[in-house]
């Protein structure tokens, strides 16, 4: 679609022959909004533009609270696009892999859909082989989300929030959640998250951003470095075995940088059982403390972008897009080959619900879950 700031007149006349969307700007400074659309049901989808006074932008659609566009300069000053996802709400509408989106109710994977919570046994969604993934059919990536243009000091923001009646997906509990999006001065997006509810239940959100700091071609060449002296290993269905096992000697260690493509191919995961290989590991952050730390550092050499990650989350799912197959048509009708973008989901470790030594992820009523993550762009 085509992205316009509030335009002279000539413009908007222009515009409103050819049915293009028009940029409205709220009235708050730095933030756009535009009509994406319709879903199926008849609901709208509008778009939200942040740009700060550096220029930078990033663009998120009600629609799974889901960033379309983030827009930031390479080395020599020049803004690139380096997230993937589609140029219309069909693309997102016909199913995708969580592009851009908001995770929850909770992200990742749950084994067998089933837990046990003060005593009695929940069943969720199965929608990943035999376990429940990303919230389960329908999770807080499909659901359209109220947006609210927030005026804060940081920078233009914009605030979504979304109520998960109880049951849905099999989970206990009405869940009122939040979402800012914020586009600092410092050249970060931070996101931050926040969620109440009225009966236990577990909650862990984050978001599935697909990057690709070249703007372009694979993922394979950025070098990358993660604060993590563990990971969590996996059995053949991608479900935490329950250690915490040291990355040291092995492809798994990013404590110093590594191209991403340098060690990928032995990790050949199983692709029999539907697991085509390459890293698709949650990483044990050092910091654990739930104060916001620094996680992870990406450097693509080419444009010189650097991408710099703080959560107050104690793990990353570091993905390297393995899944991707060349089956989908993304922006500028660019076909998303494997490993054309990675995703780095600041969260609580996969199956948590089942795991009584991983950090709990159960909230109750009368608390507040919240969890933030930054994104910080430079150049070197
Ligand atoms: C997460 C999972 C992956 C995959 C992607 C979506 O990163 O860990 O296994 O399901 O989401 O394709």
């Amino acid at each position: 679609m085509n992205i316009r700031t509030l335009v002279p007149c000539a413009f908007v006349a222009f515009c409103a022959c050819s049915h293009a969307p028009v940029m409205q700007s709220s009235s708050v400074a730095g933030v756009s909004q535009s009509d994406f659309g319709k879903t199926a049901d008849g609901n709208s989808v509008e778009l939200y533009t942040l740009t700060n006074a550096q220029g930078l932008k990033a663009s998120i659609l009600t629609y799974g609270a889901l960033v379309t566009k983030l827009e930031v300069p390479d080395r020599n000053g020049k803004l690139g696009d380096i997230v993937l996802g589609f140029d219309n709400l069909e693309g997102y509408l016909a199913g995708h892999p969580y592009f851009g989106a908001t995770i929850g109710r909770v992200a990742n994977r749950i084994a067998k859909g089933k837990f046990t919570l003060d005593g009695k046994t929940y069943s969720l969604a199965i929608n990943n082989g035999p376990n429940h993934l990303h919230g389960g059919l329908a999770g807080f990536d499909k659901r359209v989300w109220k947006a609210e243009p927030i005026a804060s000091s940081e920078g233009p923001a914009v605030k979504f929030s979304y109520r998960s009646p109880d049951g849905e997906e099999g989970y206990p509990g009405n869940l009122d959640v939040s979402v800012v999006y914020t586009l600092t001065a410092q050249n970060e997006l931070k996101i931050q998250y926040a969620a109440t509810t009225d009966q236990a239940t577990p909650v862990n959100l984050t978001n599935h951003s697909y990057f690709n700091l070249a703007g372009g071609g694979d993922i394979l060449g950025h070098d990358l470095t993660i604060h993590a002296r563990r990971f969590t290993p996996v059995d053949e269905t991608l479900i935490p075995t329950g250690k915490l096992q040291s990355v040291k000697n092995s492809p798994m260690d990013f404590t110093k940088p590594h191209q991403i493509g340098e060690r990928i191919a032995q990790l050949k995961g199983n692709p029999e059982k539907g697991n085509p290989g390459g890293y698709d590991h949650n990483y044990v952050l050092n910091s654990g403390t739930g104060e916001l730390a620094p996680a992870v550092r990406v450097r693509e050499p080419n444009s010189g972008r650097v991408m710099e990650i703080f959560t107050t989350e104690p793990g990353v799912q570091f993905y390297s897009g393995n899944f991707l197959d060349g089956t989908l048509k993304g922006k500028g009708g660019v076909v998303y080959q494997k490993h054309a973008g990675f995703c780095l989901e600041t969260d609580h470790f996969p199956d948590s619900v089942n795991q009584p030594k991983f950090p709990s992820i159960i909230l109750r009523p009368g608390k507040t879950y919240t969890q933030t993550t930054i994104h910080k762009f430079s150049v070197e």
